[in-house]
């Protein structure tokens, strides 16, 4: 499919007002995406767990309005008027208007909210940005009938990438890759595609405790972070191995080989921090505890056995993860051991999750 797919028809009528909800979960970058082209085109392609209980809920509710000259909404963040959020929505309405030319045409009511505590450093822009995005292709979805479930599902994807790149990966399936990769026929960098080969049952059940290390605002916005990689020494060499490391995580994904996905999850997390210390201007996001959790794990990992992995987004925290046959093992791990460098002891248990969901809405 090209951009140009996710065109509409011509709009036959326009529902004069509505309301629609969804969840969209965050998600978890095994293979990293880092560094983009224009259109938010990803410079190489990433894969990553859908998690479940960190999510954002939003619900959007239209009326047609008179004046169609200017973009026109509300917007509340855990029930209060939220001012500063605004500037993101308005950049992201004026980017997939083209592909939703209604919008003009109504005055939106967003009203959203985390399932995890705000500041707490997890990046709500993946699960944020889906739910939204998801809303509104729904609201496409009551004005043209014709729109089949797939179309509908891609579209959300399409959209949610023009927001923010990894919430295309956070629409539908539990493992979801994005970005063109010879292996993967179905791969398209324009929208996440559910994993399509097999996956061993170990994978199935996947957890995920988050690590609050540092609850701050992060040190480098993602936009500035991609943007590092142009003129960046070492970009190309590095987005080709993220080829090679999707190439070796089917094999694992199918062999259910945990050792290798730890060597594999682990370099990607520490590539995408060295990319940063190496770029110009450079940055060290990890924070002192954060080295100390990853040689706590590499510990614990050597004297146990137990194959528990991290890894990183572009932050201080730390994801631990591991399958659930050693799931109370490394509860006690986490209890005895990481929680000290947590953040006023602050972590998040999630794990694996399977995508989105629409939520019904009462009317008050
Ligand atoms: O979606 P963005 O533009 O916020 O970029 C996210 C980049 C990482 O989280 C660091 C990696 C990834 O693939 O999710």
């Amino acid at each position: 499919m090209t951009e140009k797919d996710f065109l509409p028809n011509a709009y036959a009528n326009l529902p004069a007002r509505g309301k629609v909800k969804w969840k969209a979960p965050s998600n978890i970058a095994l293979v990293k995406y880092w560094g983009k082209r224009a259109n938010q085109i990803p410079a190489n392609p990433s894969i990553s767990f859908t998690l479940d209980a960190c999510a954002t809920t939003t619900s959007v509710e239209y009326t047609k309005k008179e004046d169609i000259s200017q973009f026109s909404f509300d917007l509340f963040f855990e029930g209060k008027p939220k001012e500063d959020f605004k500037p993101k929505i308005l950049t992201f309405f004026e980017r997939i208007e083209e592909y939703l030319p209604f919008l003009k045409k109504y005055h939106f009511i967003i009203e959203t909210s985390n399932s995890f505590p705000h500041s707490s450093g997890i990046a709500s822009s993946a699960s944020g940005m889906a739910a939204l995005a998801l809303c509104l292709v729904d609201i496409e979805k009551s004005i043209d009938k014709g729109i089949t479930d797939t179309f509908f599902l891609k579209k959300a994807s399409f959209l949610a990438r023009l927001g923010s790149g990894s919430a295309c990966r956070s629409v539908k399936g539990d493992l979801v890759q994005w970005g063109e990769h010879k292996g993967i026929a179905e791969s398209s960098n324009l929208y996440g595609v559910d994993y399509p080969f097999r996956v061993n049952p170990v994978f199935k059940n996947f957890h995920d405790s988050i690590l609050l290390v540092h609850k701050g605002q992060k040190q480098v916005s993602s936009t500035v972070g991609h943007n590092l990689m142009h003129d960046h020494p070492y970009a190309e060499r590095r987005f080709a191995q993220a080829h090679d490391n999707l190439d070796k995580l089917k094999k694992v994904f199918e062999s259910g080989d945990l050792e290798e996905f730890v060597n594999i999850v682990e370099s990607e997390a520490l590539t995408l921090h060295a990319m940063m210390m190496t770029s110009m201007p450079y940055f060290v996001l990890m924070k002192p505890d954060t080295l100390q959790i990853i040689n706590k794990i590499w510990n614990f990992r050597e004297e146990t056995n137990v194959p528990i992995c991290f890894t990183l987004d572009a932050g201080a925290n730390v994801h631990v993860l591991y399958p659930e046959s050693v799931k109370e093992k490394v509860t006690q791990f986490i209890q005895d051991e990481l929680v000290a460098h947590c953040e006023n002891g602050h972590y998040i248990c999630d794990r694996i999750g399977s995508g989105a969901k629409k939520l019904i809405v009462h009317e008050e």
